[in-house]
């Protein structure tokens, strides 16, 4: 196009200007302006598209680290068209990622926020005790034992939201290694099941197990020792009074699932998704009054995961929930 270009003004030139027309010098001029062309055209070639090269590959590092799918070009036009929408999606990505920070940096405040809260109520409770008896209590003998027990039974709830939080973190950053075992499930789930027989008899809740046929599990016997309190505590607490929670065995292939299920006051649907998050509790003045942290489920959760398993729950007001879970047989 110059190369015409070129020639077509040196023919208007030479004809207005010169009066006549001369072949040579304008097939001279045509293959000047054609090598000045193509030596411009090389030029951007090597110059302008090196560098979009450059900047391609540079975004195409950054997308790559965060695993986004990347496109490919064939020729210099798709590759100013691939830039933009390379840089379109680093920039997608980078605003997700600034929202998932938002979000982590929101959970830190609630959790820094639940946690002091938590442990208020029982330093306060020692407090208010602890001064009461220096203020003459200890030399009143009506209260003075009476405001002691008390004190200890907010010193245990201390102890057992800060060994909650530990064995959170743990799970959390790893730390905790499971100890997998060949066991029997069975035997484990009445020995639970025992344990907390005192505690259903107080609300009348009847307890019932599987049958005796034995089956054995891989698992870390103590963990899923304690998966197995927590959710049978939990079917008493939020139980119906002279209620039934059942703990049934369904096995499967390679699996065995796991369902502890209750006719108690069961949860609304828009909690149970917020069910496993740490401090999460659905009544939260009901839970308080039955000791809960919220911290119990999030445990959960965590040690059926780190077995790669998974726990689901399904519930219905006034109906009862179910919690299950699965395990590997052996
Ligand atoms: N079987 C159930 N029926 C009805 N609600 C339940 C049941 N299990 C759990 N919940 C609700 O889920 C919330 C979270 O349970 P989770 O076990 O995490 O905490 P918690 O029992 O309150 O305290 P913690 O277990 O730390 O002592 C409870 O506060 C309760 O509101
Ligand atoms: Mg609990």
């Amino acid at each position: 196009m110059i190369a015409l270009g070129a020639g077509a003004s040196v023919v208007i030139y030479q004809y207005f200007f010169v009066g006549q027309i001369n072949l040579i010098i304008i097939i001279k001029d045509i293959i000047i302006s054609f090598i000045t062309s193509l030596l411009f055209i090389v030029f951007v070639n090597t110059l302008v598209f090196k560098k979009i090269d450059k900047i391609l590959t540079t975004v195409k590092v950054f997308r790559s680290q965060s695993n986004g799918p990347m496109a490919h070009s064939k020729n210099n036009t798709d590759e100013i068209e691939l830039l933009q929408s390379e840089i379109m999606a680093l920039a997608d990505e980078r605003k997700n990622e600034i929202e998932r920070l938002k979000k982590l940096e929101m959970y830190r405040k609630e959790f820094l926020g639940n946690v002091s809260h938590e442990l208020k109520t029982p330093i306060f409770n020692i407090q208010g005790y602890v001064l009461t008896l220096l203020d003459g209590g200890l030399e009143d003998k009506t209260i003075n034992r009476n405001y002691l027990e008390r004190a200890e039974k907010s010193v245990d709830r201390i102890i057992h939201i800060i060994e909650d939080l530990e064995a959170i973190s743990q799970l959390e950053t790893g730390e905790l290694i499971l100890e997998p075992e060949r066991f029997e499930i069975i035997t484990l789930v009445k020995e639970v099941v025992d344990a907390e027989e005192m505690r259903a008899t107080t609300k009348g809740i009847m307890l019932n197990v599987p049958g005796n046929k034995p089956v054995f599990v891989y698992a870390d016997k103590f963990r899923i020792r304690q998966v197995l309190v927590n959710l049978i505590v939990n079917s008493i607490k939020y139980g119906r009074e002279y209620g039934e929670t059942k703990i049934a065995l369904h096995e499967m292939d390679n699996m065995i699932l796991i369902e502890v299920v209750d006719n108690g006051l069961g949860i609304a649907p828009e909690h149970l998704p917020r069910l496993f998050e740490r401090f999460y509790r659905v009544d939260k003045s009901r839970s308080h009054d039955q000791g809960g942290t919220g911290l119990g489920l999030a445990i959960v959760k965590h040690i059926i995961e780190a077995h790669n398993q998974t726990i689901r729950v399904t519930s219905k007001e006034g109906i009862g929930t179910t919690f299950s879970f699965t395990l590997t047989k052996v």
